[in-house]
């Protein structure tokens, strides 16, 4: 089956697709067979199976988006009925989205928030960087990015919502929960489509105690030119 360009099919040519698909196991094929872009699809199914936090109406942030799986399949369960906004470096080749093609540490929340139309009911983090295979070095890394996902995630998350963040298991790993349980519920989830030998894990927070950050302005029209 091919989900086309809402859903996200391989990105044809793409390299970063191609190497996703060079270590093959069965993940691999069943994206290949349902025209995800990558097998990372499976490890937020099994999420929201265990935690049901993938909503099928509302506002949700993906950090990290590209190659876009995780993006694809929220926009098959929002349809109509909500709002997806990506960030990464690069836009996945999806429609239906709002994608914003920069760093999460130079995109302002409030960004986000105006994209989005109001407060996020989900915000999710896939976000890694290339792993160096030294897993100090890769753990501290990643770990700033989840923090930063975090810090996205308490402004513009409304009371109630959910976040769901990669980590990298090491020592800074049970300070970042701690940190996430000031503001959700929170448990660890690994799923079954990560690798055997890496040291990824989910952090899975629901029933955000704390409250946003304030809608911004709508853009005034003060500067608009008057009449003389
Ligand atoms: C494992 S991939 C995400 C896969 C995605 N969830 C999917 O299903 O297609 C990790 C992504 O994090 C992104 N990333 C790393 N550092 C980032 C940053 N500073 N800002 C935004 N995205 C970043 C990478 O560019 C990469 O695309």
């Amino acid at each position: 089956m091919s989900r086309g360009k809402r859903g996200g099919g391989p990105r044809k040519g793409g390299s970063r697709t191609k190497k996703s698909y060079a270590r093959g196991d069965r993940f691999t094929q069943q994206a290949r067979d349902e025209g995800y872009a990558a097998r990372s699809v499976y490890k937020l199914q099994e999420i929201d199976r265990r935690a049901q936090v993938v909503p099928r109406s509302g506002n949700i942030v993906d950090l990290g988006c590209f190659p876009g799986s995780w993006s694809a399949w929220v926009l098959e369960r929002l349809g109509k009925n909500g709002k997806l906004v990506g960030v990464d470096f690069e836009a996945p080749e999806l429609e239906g989205g709002h994608w914003i093609a920069e760093s999460v540490f130079d995109v302002a929340p409030e960004t986000i928030l105006e994209a989005l139309g109001g407060h996020a009911d989900l915000v999710l983090s896939d976000m890694a960087q290339k792993t160096t295979g030294i897993s100090g070095a890769d753990h501290f890394q990643q770990i700033e990015l989840a923090r930063r996902a975090l810090e996205v995630a308490v402004a513009i998350g409304r009371p109630g919502s959910a976040f769901v963040c990669k980590v990298f298991e090491g020592p800074e790993a049970q300070d970042f929960q701690r940190e996430c349980q000031a503001h959700y519920k929170c448990r660890r989830i690994r799923p079954e489509a990560v690798r055997q030998n890496s040291r990824e894990w989910f952090l899975v927070g629901t029933d955000k105690k704390t409250a946003p950050m304030p809608m911004p302005e709508p853009a005034s029209d003060s500067e608009a030119p008057t009449e003389s």
